[in-house]
């Protein structure tokens, strides 16, 4: 990529649906298997991780509890993207008419310079990702994302207990223990108790390893549409549903309409490295004002409308060196395992794509022996591909934050042949660039881990004629 090094671990090999879209003329969604072996398993955490995951789990055919230390169900938090390489999978277990009237298909995602909003990078997402990636891209509310998959939840015998903060994991038996003293024991654990999570010491034998701080911080807030329409310098932002990112020197602010198209979602990111708990919330909206004083007028007029907001540290998970208890009987998923800076919008689909992978992983095994297994196939794909995810995330944290100058200028080059309808081989835009569009929206979690299974399995035989 021009103008930035690419990570030792960037990816680089071919995905799964490219081989599928070889094989078959469309990718077609099979009804899975159920499990031969139905489990009962806990999942530690409402969020959209652990819904997600219970829901994968729960249509193979396993007794799943969710245990939530809220006591209401819910996200914080405005908008979020649902990729193509998590639609597919939520769209084929079904939540299809959960999203109806709530999910907003983006035409394109469009990079404009700081200073004028000029477009300098620009993504044809809408029917050209859908016939590709074989799945829509979206964009959704988090509450009605969350409502969506509570509901489908609830559809496929997930059961959800509220006011039921574990406090304890025995990852031998295994069971959880809650703060009001209830116990739960089960076949599995899974936490997906989030960046603060308490199952992962337990996991890493005693010794946590949490997320670090990153040095970038972001503003998260929601306009009301009607005040944007009211001004042409505002109102263009909706005539097209579409995402809009300005990129300019330590700073972007990443946007796009959500709820069906009733509010405005926006994201503005900064470097900073003060320590969180100085942050004082009555000075939010000031503050974030002021980093973007200098910015494209249209843009400031939106950030203007900002009533409300509040500020959030941006961590990313440290490599961890196992997800999986020494028992073998609890493991981490979601934000408690590979947590990452939100710059390819994927650190959700990363989650979902866990709970399709081990709900995959869990369904080819044949015995209740095997379940360990099948958790070591699960964490191996899935550390790879999570990691991998992180890094490109970071990535973005370096290209879209260049100063004015010959980096900024090999960036904008890079990225410029699809606003003047160039053919390209490469780009600095991630979500153009041949390779890593094709890694991140073309990736099929369950095909993935049967392809991974197959491989180990291979390993596995040639070693047991030792044993
Ligand atoms: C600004 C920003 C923008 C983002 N944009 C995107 C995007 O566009 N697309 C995308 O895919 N991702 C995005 N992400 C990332 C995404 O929000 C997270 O990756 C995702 O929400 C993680 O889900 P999770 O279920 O793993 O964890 P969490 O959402 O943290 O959920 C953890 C849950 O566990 C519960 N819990 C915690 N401890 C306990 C306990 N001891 N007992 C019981 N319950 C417990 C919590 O109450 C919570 O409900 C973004 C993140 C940020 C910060
Ligand atoms: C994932 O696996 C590929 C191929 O084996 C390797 O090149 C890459 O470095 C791995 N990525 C991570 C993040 O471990």
């Amino acid at each position: 990529m021009n103008g930035v090094e690419k990570p030792s671990d960037y990816p680089s090999r071919s995905t799964t649906l490219l081989r599928k879209l070889q094989n078959t003329s469309q990718s077609q969604h099979v009804p899975r298997n159920k499990a031969t072996v139905p489990l009962s398993i806990l999942v530690i955490g409402a969020g959209l991780g652990g819904l997600a995951t219970a829901v994968a789990l729960a249509r193979r055919g396993h007794a799943v509890t969710v245990l939530e230390q809220a006591a209401m169900l819910g996200e914080v938090g405005a908008g979020i993207q649902i990729p193509p390489n998590s639609a597919r999978l939520l769209l084929s277990w079904g939540i299809g008419p959960f999203f109806e009237g709530r999910v907003v298909e983006p035409e394109s995602m469009t990079f404009r310079r700081w200073e004028n909003g000029n477009a300098i990078g620009y993504t044809k997402l809408g029917s050209n990702f859908r016939e590709t990636y074989g799945a829509p891209y979206f964009v959704i509310h988090r509450a009605d994302f969350h409502h969506a998959l509570c509901s489908l939840a609830s559809q496929v015998g997930v059961k959800i207990l509220t006011n039921s903060k574990v406090v304890e994991y025995d990852e031998h038996f295994p069971s959880v223990k809650t703060q009001d003293g209830r116990e739960y024991a089960a076949d599995l654990v899974v936490a997906a108790d989030g960046v603060k999570s308490v199952a992962r010491p337990v996991v890493m034998g005693g010794v946590d390893k949490p997320p670090i701080k990153t040095g970038f911080a972001a503003y998260r807030a929601v306009v009301n549409t009607d005040e944007m329409k009211a001004d042409p310098d505002t109102a263009w932002l909706l005539e097209k549903p579409g995402i809009n990112i300005w990129i300019g020197e330590d700073r972007h602010v990443m946007t796009y309409s959500i709820a069906g198209g009733k509010s405005f979602n926006m994201v503005l990111s900064h470097v900073d490295h003060t320590d969180p708990s100085t942050w004082n919330p009555e000075d939010a909206v000031k503050d974030m004002r002021e980093h973007f004083e200098t910015w494209d007028p249209k843009l400031r007029k939106v950030i203007h409308l900002v009533t409300k907001t509040i500020k959030w540290p941006l961590l990313s998970g440290a490599r961890l060196s196992t997800w999986v208890s020494a028992s073998q009987k609890l493991i981490i998923i979601g934000d408690a395992a590979h947590a990452m800076v939100p710059y390819m919008s994927q650190g959700a689909a990363m989650a979902v794509e866990d709970g399709a992978a081990l709900a995959e992983a869990l369904s080819i095994i044949r015995t209740k022996e095997r379940v360990p297994n099948a958790l070591r196939v699960f964490e191996k794909e899935r550390m790879n591909r999570s990691y991998g995810m992180q890094s490109a995330s970071l990535v973005n944290g370096k290209l879209w934050h260049f100063p004015d100058g010959t980096e900024q200028q090999a960036r904008d080059c890079g990225m410029r042949a699809e606003v003047e309808g160039r053919s390209f081989v490469e780009s600095t835009n991630q979500w153009s660039d041949p390779v890593t569009q094709l890694w991140t929206y073309g990736y099929d979690a369950e095909e993935e881990l049967r392809q991974a299974w197959s491989s180990e399995m291979g390993l596995t035989n040639g070693q047991s004629k030792r044993i």
